[in-house]
């Protein structure tokens, strides 16, 4: 069943095919969702036109999803894919789940409308270079934050933990995807931990499937775009080549960190494609 799935980019509403992944079968979920963000009670995204957000990439949303339900709709669909992605990892799993607090109408609002009757273990900040948002009500965002979800007997790689729980890694600049994962974060999570196959349901640009391929893992990539699912496979097939992890290898910690021989067999040469579910 999950080996119809494997190293694939699936391009699908992700719940259709969450739903049919059986119980316990996936080592590591990485992922960042839409963020909702066009939904903003301020000076922000809204309409498309004002604020100090014109010129943000996102302000178009994605290419077929316009980012912008009622919070309360938001998050529980966002609650509902969670509880999916718990039921779907092993025992020794985690979820590395990404989002970001912002100010609404005054207020902060953290995530947990989302995050609950989860096994959150850590929340990890991404301390990004800068940040967009001039509201003279407070001061300028410059985090993400990673939740860490994790099962009881999840454990990271030997001398992971040494990264700590605040990471300073630039965005990332050279991707067409609105919202692309930098790769150096992506390769700091899947490198932290000796997880196999690696499920990320949001995959945009394809991000976590070339770390995860690079550093010789299983990946399963679900996107509802079929326009990112086909820059998702480019990359790939490009990765062949140029592996985007090779530069942020750091030797000595790497060979700590990474179990440099994978503990699948790799055929030959992998041949990625997509499957279309709609
Ligand atoms: C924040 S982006 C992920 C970016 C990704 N981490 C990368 O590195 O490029 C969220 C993605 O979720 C996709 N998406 C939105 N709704 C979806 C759904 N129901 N199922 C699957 N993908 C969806 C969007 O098209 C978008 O590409």
């Amino acid at each position: 069943m999950l080996e119809e799935y494997l190293n694939k980019i699936i391009n699908a509403d992700c719940m259709d095919v969450l739903k049919k992944l059986p119980d316990n079968c996936i080592d590591l979920v990485v992922t960042s969702p839409p963020y909702n963000l066009k939904n903003s009670t301020g000076n922000g995204m809204k309409d498309g036109r004002g604020g100090k957000w014109a010129n943000a990439a996102l302000i178009e949303g994605y290419e077929n999803y316009d980012d912008c339900m009622p919070n309360e709709e938001y998050a529980k669909w966002q609650h509902e894919v969670m509880m999916e992605l718990v039921r779907v990892i092993k025992d020794d799993g985690a979820i590395f789940y990404n989002h970001k607090w912002r100010v609404q109408a005054g207020l902060m609002q953290d995530r947990r409308d989302i995050i609950y009757d989860v096994p959150l273990r850590q929340i990890i900040i991404w301390k990004r270079k800068g940040g967009i948002n001039f509201n003279a009500g407070y001061f300028l965002p410059t985090y993400e934050v990673i939740y860490f979800i994790a099962k009881k007997d999840f454990k990271l790689a030997p001398h992971a933990n040494s990264y700590g729980d605040v990471w300073e890694i630039m965005q990332e600049q050279r991707n067409d995807h609105p919202a692309p994962f930098p790769v150096e974060l992506i390769d700091r999570i899947i490198s932290s931990t000796t997880s196999q196959i690696i499920l990320d349901p949001f995959m945009g640009s394809g991000t976590t499937a070339v770390v995860a391929a690079g550093l010789g893992r299983d990946f399963i990539g679900i996107e509802k775009s079929e326009k990112y699912c086909k820059s998702a496979l480019e990359r790939l097939e490009k990765n062949k080549v140029n592996p985007e992890v090779a530069k942020f290898h750091q030797p000595m910690l790497f060979s700590e960190v990474v179990p440099i021989t994978p503990t699948r067999k790799k055929k030959k040469k992998d041949e990625y494609h997509i499957e279309s579910l709609f």
